[in-house]
């Protein structure tokens, strides 16, 4: 069973500074910008998930002859939890876009306190049996909602294989959801911008950047 934690600040690059002004109170007064950086940061990961991928070979015809090429072989969904979920979603959906989508609407409704529950619906044309299953969710922190988007997920079939993908988590999150997802018999990876090292008591992220659906949305 493939199972792979891909830490993308473990690497120098510029996503290094997309991830840094995403954690910077400056920066985050301009929520166009913290979008357009969640946004980046879903293309790039997308982009290293798509190096695990199988690929079929494909022709092309140039103006001036032929060339080889491959495209994905399988049929991808990407799904997102609403609403903090959307611009990283895009940043996938730009390097996956004959992508199908899948939304969850989910929301915490006891803050701060042991017992967070969700409230989701799930939203999608068809089956997932045998596709590529997608999860954009940007802040891992409990895992506790990414974990119920699973399940809810998995009532539509059961994916060739899943793909987490995040900006930011909490060890405690990671640690979480790779244990859930070592209970189904299914292929996964996580690919995540950085692992902070706590949650607060309210269950958000330290350092982490506060609240992502906040900062990209306004408050609720
Ligand atoms: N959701 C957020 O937006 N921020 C956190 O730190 C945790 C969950």
């Amino acid at each position: 069973m493939g199972k792979e934690i891909y830490i993308l600040n473990q690497q120098s690059s510029i996503a290094q500074t997309y991830l840094n002004e995403l954690r910077d109170v400056e920066i985050q007064k301009d929520s166009m910008r913290f979008r357009h950086n969640l946004q980046r940061l879903g293309f790039l990961l997308a982009y290293e998930a798509s190096k695990t991928l199988d690929y079929t070979p494909h022709e092309v015809t140039t103006p001036l002859g032929t060339s080889s090429s491959q495209q994905p072989k399988d049929d991808i969904v990407v799904t997102t939890i609403l609403r903090a979920g959307i611009p990283m979603y895009d940043g996938v959906l730009q390097a996956f876009d004959r992508a199908q989508s899948a939304f969850i609407g989910s929301y915490r409704a006891s803050e701060g306190t042991e017992d967070v529950s969700i409230v989701s619906n799930y939203i999608a044309s068809d089956n997932l049996d045998g596709k590529i299953v997608l999860v954009v969710d940007p802040m891992l922190a409990t895992g506790s909602s990414l974990w119920d988007a699973c399940e809810k997920l998995l009532q539509n079939g059961t994916p060739k294989a899943i793909h987490l993908i995040a900006a930011i988590g909490a060890q405690e999150g990671v640690d979480f959801m790779t244990e859930k997802m070592a209970t189904l018999n299914i292929p996964f990876h996580l690919w995540i911008g950085a692992v902070d090292p706590s949650l607060n008591e309210k269950h958000y992220i330290v350092p982490g950047l506060g609240d992502a659906g906040d900062l990209c949305f306004g408050p609720k």
